[in-house]
């Protein structure tokens, strides 16, 4: 492995050097400065809407009222009708592809839930701006892509209670793994 004699030298150094210095890495100094984040800094944070939907806030929207919003503030990099552009991707279409040699990934062909959607734009979109739409306008672009892709009608309320019982055309198309987790710690893996 070593060829030439002077490989071996640098190695143990190497070692050396090593064994002072991992057992230090491990723990992290304190250096005095932050502090603990304020129960409404958590809150904030604590965004994510999980596929049942139990975290999705109050307020609603329909289709119709998504039409607005989506051509002012969507349209640009999806297209007027959901169909994409070289700025964003398609969020229209693709139903039944997926199974052929060109599968074509979009909402409406592809997700398996409408919750995770809203969790999506809520965090994500517009893709310059996130974060700047209102539960209401979240709720109803969600309806409008959902409407777009005949998912639901056009004056389907959307809501915290409404959303999850939405079936998405590819609800059944993933399938669970089975392998079982691995237990990790901070330190990493515990096996
Ligand atoms: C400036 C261009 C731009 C604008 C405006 C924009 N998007 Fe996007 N959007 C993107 C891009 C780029 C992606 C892909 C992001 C990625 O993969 O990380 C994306 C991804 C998405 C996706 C995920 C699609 C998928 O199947 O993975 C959704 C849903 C979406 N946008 C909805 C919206 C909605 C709703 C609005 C308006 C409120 C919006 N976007 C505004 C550029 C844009």
């Amino acid at each position: 492995m070593f060829r030439h004699n002077r490989s071996l030298p640098l190695l143990f150094a190497w070692i050396a050097v090593l064994a002072v210095v991992w057992p230090l890495a491990g723990q992290s100094p304190n250096y005095g400065v932050g502090r603990p984040p304020t129960a409404e800094e958590v809150r904030a944070w604590d965004i994510a809407i999980g596929p049942d939907g139990d975290e999705l806030p109050m307020g609603e929207g329909t289709a119709a009222e998504g039409k607005q919003i989506y051509q002012t503030q969507c349209a640009e990099c999806h297209g007027s009708e959901g169909q994409g552009s070289d700025q964003g991707g398609a969020l229209v279409g693709g139903q039944g592809t997926l199974t052929g040699s060109n599968p074509v990934k979009t909402v409406g062909s592809y997700w398996p839930y409408a919750t995770t959607l809203w969790d999506y734009i809520n965090r994500s979109m517009p893709f310059y701006r996130p974060g700047t739409l209102t539960d209401d306008q979240v709720y109803s672009v969600v309806a409008l892509i959902l409407h777009l892709n005949g998912i639901v009608g056009d004056n389907e309320v959307m809501n915290a209670e409404t959303l999850p019982g939405v079936e998405m055309p590819n609800r059944n198309g993933f399938v669970s793994d089975p392998r079982p987790d691995i237990g990790l710690t901070q330190q990493g893996r515990t096996k």
